[in-house]
């Protein structure tokens, strides 16, 4: 059976996602361990989408609304787009494989950068897809060397805004030149998975594109902001023909119902969201100060979680942190990423980096 599988999908290295706490402590032996890996909201999910899945436990009985109307009312009112203009998926990670199904055929071809998102390159190589992933500039999305990296094959562009693990952000104007120049039958994917943090006044309205026209994907997700990671929902905005042909691919009832009571709750509770942008700005705030006494180098981020060096090994600094009980994420070389937690983790998490680090 084996010889069937392709080389595309042989040579996949499954994604590995942050280490769960059970599994740290079953592994140590420890207790109380912290988790800042995964770009998880440490304030938890809203107290009205708990309240809302708890009104709605007594009906899982029955099949989800697979067209997720309700849901989809209120994401098309917040965005002023028709509801025939939103997906909703199993997680954002879902509308990317959607994505991917119903416009790349075996041997099409996608762009992105190099140190983004390994899911982009997971999935197209699943479809028997290439992907050129363009080094980045100084920790940067290279929009212009991504423009030239666009063959006849050309498919899709995924561009993660900001850039997940390195936190920064592509600019109103980077896009603007971007947008100018890429051929109109490619699909520009514009993952906002964490646009919901950004303070730069220099975040492009991707929006804008969609209305203008322009053949492009806007993702969102309640798996960040939201606090709602572990029920997989998040969404994403395109044109309606795009929507019509994903509709073919999607299997009836890709959102769980759960999932939708809680995103509906959680998208109309906005203190809960203020709440969790302002923990986060004092988190990074914080962070900044001590790195900076530490003697650490960091990327200024846009998002939830800072990538940084210490000038040692990465996955010794890592395994040393989670034997203090702090699980953060190794990214290669010198790289890790951190979660900015609560106040109380941050302070955790930089007491046992002290510690490691001997400074
Ligand atoms: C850039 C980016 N996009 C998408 C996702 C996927 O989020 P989800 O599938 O939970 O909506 C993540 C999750 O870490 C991410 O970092």
């Amino acid at each position: 059976m084996l010889k069937y599988v392709s080389d595309n999908i042989k040579n996949l290295v499954p994604y590995s996602p942050g280490k769960p706490i059970e599994e740290l402590e079953r592994d140590l032996g420890i207790k109380g361990s912290i988790k800042l890996a995964s770009n998880e909201n440490p304030l938890g999910p809203s107290k009205k989408a708990i309240e809302a899945v708890d009104r709605h436990l007594n009906r899982i009985n029955r099949y989800p609304d697979g067209g997720g109307y309700y849901l989809k009312d209120a994401i098309s009112k917040k965005w002023g787009v028709s509801h025939d203009a939103v997906i909703l998926g199993n997680g954002s990670n879902e509308i990317i494989e959607l994505l991917v199904r119903t416009f790349m055929s075996p041997g099409d071809h996608a762009v992105t950068s190099d140190n983004s998102f390994s899911v982009y390159h997971l999935i197209v190589r699943a479809a028997n897809g290439n992907i050129t992933m363009v080094p980045m500039q100084d920790g940067h999305y290279d929009l212009k060397k991504i423009r030239e990296s666009i063959t006849s094959r050309t498919r899709m562009v995924f561009i993660a805004n900001p850039n997940n693990p390195t936190g920064t952000i592509v600019t109103t104007a980077d896009v603007r030149d971007f947008m100018n120049s890429v051929p109109e039958d490619v699909l520009v994917v514009f993952d906002e998975a964490y646009a919901e943090y950004v303070t730069s006044p220099e975040y492009p309205d991707d929006m804008s594109y969609l209305r203008a026209g322009h053949n492009v994907a806007i993702l969102r997700t309640f798996s960040k902001i939201y606090g709602l990671a572990g029920l997989r929902i998040g969404y994403g905005l395109t044109k309606i023909e795009i929507t019509n042909m994903v509709n073919r691919v999607r299997q009836p009832f890709n959102t769980n119902s759960l999932a939708q009571v809680a995103a509906l709750a959680a998208l109309d509770d906005t203190s809960h969201v203020e709440n969790s942008r302002r923990i986060n700005k004092e988190g990074k705030e914080f962070l900044y100060k001590e790195f900076d006494s530490i003697g650490i180098k960091y990327l200024p981020t846009e998002a939830n979680f800072i990538y940084f060096q210490t000038g040692k090994d990465g996955r010794e600094i890592f395994d040393a942190m989670l034997k203090e009980g702090v699980i953060i994420r190794y990214m290669g070389g010198q790289n890790l990423r951190v979660t900015i937690g609560l106040p109380e983790e941050n302070r955790r998490f930089i007491s046992a980096l002290r510690k490691v680090l001997n400074r």
